[in-house]
């Protein structure tokens, strides 16, 4: 296993709509699962899609810690996941606010608007079906790794640049300090 590099914002790889994974199962597929998966927890971070490591290729990883689910029934902690191929269906015309931010994106975060119920579908390595409906955060990571997937970066989705900002100014001002 390996700690891959990220890429960051304003690389052309970020940008490009990703290729189909024609096998699933493949050996360099699930190094490149096992390897995203360890990079994604020393970033540390929820979700990283395979084009932030330079592959341009659909698939993804992610998780839900405990402390980010909402555990409700459609948003309990998950641990390290893929999907692989997936697809994506928004329910309803819901959407929320909720602050992210992502590692390719290192130090920052904003408020995004996204659906607060999405079904998706994907496979695993092990060419198991992979099918949910989900809410909350567990909803919120998948759109934030499936964008990536067709070249969107969070910050194309945002609608209130005043939500933008570096962590460590956002913070202290939530904290009052500012
Ligand atoms: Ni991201």
């Amino acid at each position: 296993m390996a700690i891959l590099k990220i890429a960051r914002m304003g690389h052309p790889v970020l940008l490009r709509e990703c290729d189909p994974v024609p096998d699933p199962g493949a050996p360099e597929i699930r190094r490149l699962v096992a390897d995203m998966m360890e990079t994604m927890e020393d970033a540390p971070g929820v979700g990283l899609a395979a084009p932030q490591v330079f592959q341009p290729l659909r698939l993804f990883v992610f998780r839900v810690p405990g402390d980010r689910s909402a555990n409700d029934p459609g948003d309990t902690p998950i641990g390290n996941s893929v999907l692989i191929n997936p697809e994506l269906e928004l329910i309803g015309d819901e959407r929320v606010l909720g602050w992210e931010g992502c590692l390719s994106i290192p130090g920052m975060r904003a408020a995004v608007p996204r659906a607060t119920r999405i079904r998706y579908k994907g496979v695993d390595c092990d060419g198991n079906i992979v099918t949910r409906e989900v809410s909350g955060f567990h909803a919120r990571v998948v759109q934030h790794e499936y964008d990536h997937l067709d070249g969107v970066l969070y910050t194309m989705r945002l609608t209130d640049f005043s939500l933008f900002g570096f962590n460590e100014e956002l913070t202290r001002a939530a904290e009052g300090k500012l």
